[in-house]
């Protein structure tokens, strides 16, 4: 095994995507199977996840297994989990990636898009940190555990109105902190990755609005969104066995827009 590999490789380890359907999700699961992981892929349409199941076994001929299920339903979620067990092995990665981002006036974000998000983006994930951390612990070496965050976890935005978003990021960053420091003797690291605008389904509606891609590119010292592929290496340390020590941290990346 190379210098390289022992720091970096995950051949042999079992990693847990949410919202692996699309955007993000699709991306970090790639990352993580190029290194070697075998991965489990979770999210609600079955069909997305079969075809990026098959498309990366055929590329990386690694297990991928895809798991239709909706990550806000507990008795759900905690079946896949087992379920991941069973067919992969012991889990050792889990990416929190799934998300959502409903845009409105503070107002009129009460009661429905704050319930839902909350929901997704803080409690569920939050569950599948203890799921994945029951594993971890049961398996008897660790892990790795990224939460998938924002900038807008320590900004406010002032293109969207997204309150009920920016609550549950921020919520999601400093129970990051949190859970790292409660599971550091279990040898679980507990980081987060806090990007800018990337293009995915999220925001391309957004996107084809005259204007908004200028707007977003703006503010950014690098003066463009993210493009796809650039939030890979940042998946990839957090998830390396090389990283032991790296835990309650944050990686920012957003070409410098946290910066000025
Ligand atoms: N794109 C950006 O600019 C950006 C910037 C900062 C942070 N982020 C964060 O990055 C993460 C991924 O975002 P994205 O841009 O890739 O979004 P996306 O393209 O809209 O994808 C969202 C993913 O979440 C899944 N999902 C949604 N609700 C779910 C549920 N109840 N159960 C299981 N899966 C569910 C979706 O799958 P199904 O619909 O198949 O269930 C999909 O795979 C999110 O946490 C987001 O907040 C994105």
């Amino acid at each position: 095994m190379s210098d390289l590999q022992k720091l970096f490789g995950l051949s042999g380890r079992v990693a847990v995507v949410t919202g692996a359907s699309a955007g993000l999700g699709v991306e970090f699961a790639e990352a993580l199977a190029s290194a070697g992981a075998d991965v489990a892929l979770l999210a609600r349409r079955k069909e997305r996840i079969e075809s990026v199941a098959e498309r990366l076994s055929a590329d990386y001929g690694v297990r991928a297994f895809p798991v239709a299920v909706d990550i806000t339903d507990r008795a759900a979620v905690r079946e896949a989990f087992a379920g991941v067990a069973k067919e992969l092995g012991t889990i050792d990665v889990l990416v929190n990636n799934a998300g959502v981002s409903p845009t409105g006036k503070a107002e009129r974000q009460w009661p429905e898009d704050w319930d839902n998000t909350l929901e997704l983006n803080l409690t569920a994930l939050f569950h599948c940190c203890l799921l994945a951390a029951e594993h971890m612990r049961a398996g008897g070496r660790g892990g790795r555990i990224i939460n998938v965050t924002s900038i807008f976890a320590r900004l406010a935005s002032s293109l969207f109105r997204v309150s009920a978003y920016v609550a549950a990021k921020g919520g999601a960053e400093n129970l990051t902190r949190q859970l790292a420091v409660e599971w550091a003797s279990d040898d679980i690291t507990v980081n987060a990755i806090a990007p800018a605008w990337f293009p995915t389904e999220m925001i391309e509606e957004s996107l084809t609005k005259g204007g908004i891609e200028e707007s977003m590119s703006a503010a950014n010292p690098m003066g463009r969104i993210g493009r796809t592929g650039e939030l890979k290496t940042a998946c990839l340390f957090l998830a390396a066995p090389g990283s032991s020590y790296v835990t309650g941290t944050t990686v920012m990346v957003d070409g410098g827009h946290s910066a000025w």
